[in-house]
């Protein structure tokens, strides 16, 4: 796993700093805050700072707001043990708007699937970027070259497009801490925060997601909301790769493991065990937030207690709410109804000597933590909808002493890991007392192989971990946006290929035909090749050094047509067909064109749907075009048709999609360019080749050609080609000199 080799300095950029500083009379003192995030970061700075770590030399730096921060001047350092502390500013009632805000009023109901708690506000949206900013302005300020910046969670999603745009060079991560929701939710959001989001994310070289749903929930909104082409995981924005990929976070397994024998736990577990003298324990640790389940979770609880009488007097539910957004509404409300409810079930269910809940509103201290999560016989963690929820894992790490049984929420991201809990659905309240039951009487065997699974899992994917799966593939991200990083033809460019042309005795040239000898038209038959365009291509061919390919996904007739008396080879359908200069044509491939009559009517169906598109059918392959539709419906008939053809292709591999410039093709999967062009190429005969193309169907072509190579893609994605080219024009320019050199 540690791949990497060295980090010059990481930068956080986190909305909350890692702690709360609270001014003492021997100067300020720094608090931990809570929530998952920081506890992530601060286990990963501990331990980098513990064990010395070689891959990040400096103090890591952590931008980002400080609560309590009244007296302290914006311009000094915080110093801390493990961070480099810089405090962004942000003025107080734009801090409400932003924070209260568009982060907790919209985002944060929307990604977790709270619709009907959003507010829409454009003055929320104004703070956000204005907050978003303000962190970018912080970090301008103390960017060095060989940074890490790393950004974190939904208070920055603008943030990482915000700093390429001014640190263009800058490595930059993204991680979100929540879920990423389905489009269907992510459309609730005004068109122009939706772009602004996916674009603001897209900044970043790479972005990290809890689990894989979430990742291709990103990837099919900036599919909805971009015209960026997509490759898997991979995103082709117009400047570069980026990828969007799961990370599941980890925690420090042996900090939690190991502390459940230390000494200031053990003092603590014999405290709670004299006050629970005998009872079973059942415990839960959130922050206050609606997505916790909290409500639901009580509401299992007294179900429980209604229906097993038995168990009266005999379980205590420490039920734990860490203060979290109590002075945003939601949350001040939500606290009286948890309050009133423990209320009323107390009321209903205690005895002089019993109560069946005990309810504390504070946070807790690590050794408390550790103590409760190992005393406890069940942990009982029931999120209507958590992006990952480390409590759950903490809790798995910590039964040491006391075996228990973890009962998760199959809501949280952390059920991918943990299968072997009992999952549930948070939502059930008889279920949850079902299994409250069956937890509180399984046979320690059982409790065992299921806490030795879960335990393997988390302890190899642990925080750690994570954070270098992170870095490692970083790195390979920017390796891959090197390799398809677009460097445009310069003056000195084309003089060394005109004079490594002119040196050459036998030279190879591949051509591709449309966007790149003739510009497109409305319909495929009118593009046409132009005299002057097929004049150079003449006096290209006749020389006898040469060998002039043109390789296109057209069809045999068409190019027979626009090359009518010259000596070219021609490659037709993408390979389908081969003619040789001065011979005819020919296919070695054998391919059972029977999925045309699955594809056919999907076709016409959106022909039927999208005004302006039509089918164009060849031998191997049946296009759909839309470049005279409506850009906007044809962008959203487009996303459609790839779903389609996606499940489709997920039962047969038979055929595959290509997609073009304004056309998506199905053809049969067993040939491409690249693999004609392997057909055509004499193994160490030419001293010098040549290939120019404009599409993603060139990319095949570019991948297989010799290092040596003059690689060309018209315009400006990213592309295999070592070269790009602005224009048409400019490539004939480039052969007409090619032409003329000799
Ligand atoms: N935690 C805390 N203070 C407490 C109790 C717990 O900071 O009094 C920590 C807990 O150990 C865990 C984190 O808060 O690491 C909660 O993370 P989780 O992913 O479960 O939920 P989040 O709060 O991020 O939504
Ligand atoms: C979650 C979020 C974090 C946030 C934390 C505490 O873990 O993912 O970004 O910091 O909750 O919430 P708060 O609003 O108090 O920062």
């Amino acid at each position: 796993m540690e791949k990497i080799t060295h980090i010059e300095r990481l930068v956080i950029a986190a909305y909350r700093l890692p702690f709360k500083i609270t001014k003492t009379k021997k100067g300020y003192r720094a608090v931990q805050n809570s929530g998952g995030l920081v506890s992530a970061i601060l286990a990963l700075s501990e331990n980098l700072q513990k064990t010395k770590n070689e891959f990040i030399n400096s103090k890591i730096v952590w931008a980002g707001i400080g609560d309590n921060l009244p007296e302290v001047t914006f311009t000094n350092k915080i110093e801390n043990e493990h961070f480099d502390i810089i405090p962004v500013e942000i003025p107080q009632r734009t801090n409400e708007l932003f924070y209260g805000g568009f982060c907790n009023d919209l985002l944060w109901p929307l990604f977790h699937y709270f619709p009907t708690y959003c507010v829409f506000d454009d003055a929320y949206y104004e703070a956000y970027q204005d907050a978003n900013a303000r962190f970018c302005d912080e970090l301008i300020k103390i960017i060095k070259p060989g940074d890490f910046i790393w950004i974190h969670d939904y208070q920055l999603l603008l943030l990482p497009e915000m700093l390429r745009q001014r640190a263009p060079d800058v490595t930059i991560g993204f991680f979100l801490h929540i879920p990423f929701p389905s489009f269907e939710l992510f459309r609730l959001l005004p068109r122009e925060w939706r772009k602004a989001i996916i674009n603001g994310m897209l900044g970043a070289d790479l972005l990290g997601f809890h689990i894989n749903d979430y990742a291709q929930h990103f990837i099919k909104c900036v599919k909805r909301t971009t015209s960026f082409e997509c490759r898997q995981n991979i995103i082709y924005t117009h400047h570069k790769l980026v990828k969007a990929e799961a990370f599941p976070i980890g925690i420090d397994f042996e900090k939690f493991n190991s502390a459940c024998l230390s000494k200031k736990t053990v003092t603590v577990k014999l405290k709670v065990k004299k006050i629970l003298s005998g009872q079973k324990l059942i415990f839960s640790v959130d922050r206050l937030d609606y997505s916790k389940g909290l409500l639901s979770r009580l509401a299992g609880y007294e179900v429980f207690l209604e229906k097993y009488p038995q168990w009266h007097g005999k379980v205590m539910f420490n039920f734990v709410v860490v203060p979290s957004r109590d002075h945003i509404k939601k949350y001040k409300e939500m606290k009286k109804e948890i309050e009133s409810m423990v209320g009323r079930i107390n009321g209903k269910y205690s005895s002089l000597s019993w109560r069946p809940i005990v309810y504390q509103y504070k946070s807790l201290s690590f050794n408390e933590l550790v103590a409760l999560y190992d005393l406890s016989d069940v942990g009982l963690i029931t999120p209507l909808r958590d992006g990952m929820n480390l409590v759950a894992k903490e809790y798995v790490a910590c039964q040491v002493t006391n075996e228990g049984v973890l009962i998760l929420s199959e809501m949280a991201g952390a059920a991918d890991e943990l299968s072997e809990a009992i999952l549930i659905n948070p939502f059930d309240h008889n279920e949850m007392a079902e299994v409250i039951a069956k937890a509180l009487t399984m046979n320690p065997t059982e409790k065992h192989e299921r806490l030795e699974k879960m335990k393997h899992r988390i302890m190899q994917y642990n925080v750690f971990t994570w954070a270098f799966d992170f870095f490692n593939q970083t790195f390979d991200i920017k390796k891959q946006q090197h390799t398809m990083a677009t460097t445009f033809i310069e003056d000195v460019i084309t003089k060394q290929i005109v004079s490594d042309y002119k040196k050459a005795q036998h030279r190879t040239l591949f051509l591709d035909y449309d966007g790149t000898l003739v510009p497109f038209a409305k319909l495929p038959e009118l593009a046409t090749i132009h005299q002057n365009t097929l004049k150079v291509i003449r006096q290209l061919s006749i020389d006898q050094k040469n060998q002039i390919i043109i390789i296109s996904g057209r069809d045999k007739e068409f190019l027979d047509q626009q090359f009518a008396n010259t000596n070219v080879t021609l490659v037709a359908e993408h390979g389908y067909f081969i003619k040789v200069a001065g011979k005819e044509w020919e296919s070695t491939i054998k391919s059972d064109m029977a999925w045309k009559e699955t594809i056919r009517p999907i076709l016409t169906e959106f022909v039927d749907r999208c005004n302006g598109t039509f089918i164009e059918e060849k031998t191997g392959s049946l296009a759909w075009h839309y470049r005279n539709a409506n850009s906007e419906n044809a962008k959203v008939r487009l996303h459609e048709l790839r779903d389609r053809l996606a499940e489709l292709i997920r039962h047969k591999t038979d055929f595959e999609i290509l997609e073009g410039h304004k056309v998506l093709e199905i053809k049969s999967g067993r040939y491409d360019k690249g693999e004609a062009a392997k057909s055509l190429l004499k193994p160490n005969h030419s001293d010098f080749i040549f290939a120019a193309g404009d599409d993603r169907t060139d990319e095949f072509l570019f991948k297989i050609l010799p290092e040596n190579t003059y690689t060309i893609r018209i315009g400006s994605s990213p592309s295999l080609a070592k070269y790009n080219i602005t224009s048409i024009p400019l490539l004939l320019k480039l052969l007409k000199e090619l032409a003329a050199s000799v």
